[in-house]
């Protein structure tokens, strides 16, 4: 299998950039998710790794061989889009074998390959059928076949759930999952799905507007958002972000606002400072009156089965708290609520990058050089 390495990769169309200098090196084996809202650039650059797009700028690399200007039929991947592609007046073997006749392998050679890659997917009953007559999942499982059985270095996949109803969608998500796990396949996996992300990638790629926010595994990126964008991106409802400021109490540290007062569980000796105060919904608590904490009212309460989740406003901000149900609550109530010290995330409300606070030794002279922002973890 394969490495792929991306060297500034760049492209823009007219006066846009779609994809902005990007460097990633994708490992042997690794399941490499591409994530990110529509028009981020996720297609654009897959499809310069593909071939089917030129860069403006930088360079391609498939183990170590610069492949950027080589043509996409001889680059050694495999692509599946989120529309199957399938010959229609084809049987599904004949559909799987295509890319082998092509190549002019012998007939033999091709039946055995297909039977191969056809078990392989759970496909044997179904060789001799047509497309129209299978499910979408049956449908998307050929065309997956169809790329496995050229044995390419690396699949690369542009959202090739997105036309599956919701429970077919998880079933083929094991299946890609499950296959990759048996071939060790190198996947470079295009989605705007958190949940395919979360629970496909080895390694998620957060895409903003052409440029890469963030890359780090699905508990990374979830449990130590760089940015605002990370945070507000990943999560169901994302992550509360709510203007505050740390400020000095004694020798520890507090976030506050009008209607919010958390301790941060750290000392530190530094001046007040504008924070944008991030917080999961999940990781919210229920808490009495008089303690310290966030005062908000219930707006409106959403059952999504097995919990709840409360949309509350703060002042003039909103709030998510997200629960097993029933949470107790209704529109109108008061809440009063707190959050560990631990899920409390910091950011700064200018540039939106996290802010690493760390406690400073109480005999230091120096004045305190924290909070300052995390190093771009790129
Ligand atoms: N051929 C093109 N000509 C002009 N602009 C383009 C072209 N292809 C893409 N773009 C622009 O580049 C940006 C990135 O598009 P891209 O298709 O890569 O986004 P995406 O992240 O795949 O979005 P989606 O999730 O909607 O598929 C968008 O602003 C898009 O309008
Ligand atoms: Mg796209």
């Amino acid at each position: 299998m394969s490495r792929i390495h991306l060297q500034g990769l760049t492209r823009r169309f007219g006066g846009v950039t779609a994809v902005d200098d990007i460097w990633l090196d994708v490992a042997d084996g690794e399941f490499l998710v591409l994530l990110g809202p529509s028009g981020c650039g996720k297609s654009t650059l897959l499809r310069m790794i593909a071939g089917l797009l030129a860069p403006t700028d930088g360079r391609v690399l498939l183990d170590e061989a610069d492949i950027t200007h080589l043509p996409a039929r001889e680059r050694d991947l495999a692509i599946v889009f989120q529309s199957y592609a399938l010959y229609p007046h084809l049987s599904v073997a004949r559909n799987i074998g295509f890319p082998l006749r092509a190549r002019r392998w012998s007939r033999d050679e091709i039946q055995a390959k297909v039977a191969e890659v056809a078990a392989v997917l759970d496909l044997s009953e179904l060789v001799a059928r047509k497309p129209k007559e299978l499910s979408g999942g049956q449908r998307q499982r050929v065309a997956l076949a169809r790329a496995l059985v050229r044995d390419p270095g690396a699949f690369l996949m542009d959202e090739p759930l997105s036309n599956l109803d919701a429970k077919l969608r998880s079933s083929t998500r094991a299946e890609i999952s499950g296959l990759h796990r048996r071939l060790g396949a190198t996947v470079v996996y295009v989605t705007h799905d958190q949940v395919e992300a979360m629970t496909m990638a080895t390694r998620i790629v957060l895409l903003d507007k052409g440029r890469l926010e963030q890359v780090g595994t699905p508990e990374e990126v979830y449990d130590r958002p760089e940015s605002t964008f990370v945070a507000g991106f990943l999560g169901s409802p994302p992550m509360n972000l709510l203007t505050a400021e740390v400020v000095p109490d004694g020798d520890a540290l507090r976030v506050r606002a009008a209607d919010l007062d958390l301790p941060l569980g750290i000392t530190a000796d530094t001046p007040p400072r504008p924070v944008a105060l991030g917080v999961r919904p999940e990781h919210l608590r229920l808490t009495t009156p008089d303690a310290a904490g966030i005062r908000g009212v219930v707006r409106t309460v959403e059952n999504l089965g097995s919990e709840e989740v409360a949309h509350c406003v703060v002042g003039d901000e909103r709030l998510c708290l997200r629960g097993a149900r029933p949470l107790g609550l209704h529109a109108g109530d008061p809440v009063h609520l707190t959050a560990a010290p631990e899920n409390l995330h910091l950011f700064d409300p200018g540039s939106g990058r996290r802010l690493a606070w760390q406690p400073v030794p109480s005999f230091s002279h120096h004045p305190p050089p924290l909070p300052h922002p995390a190093p771009s973890p790129i």
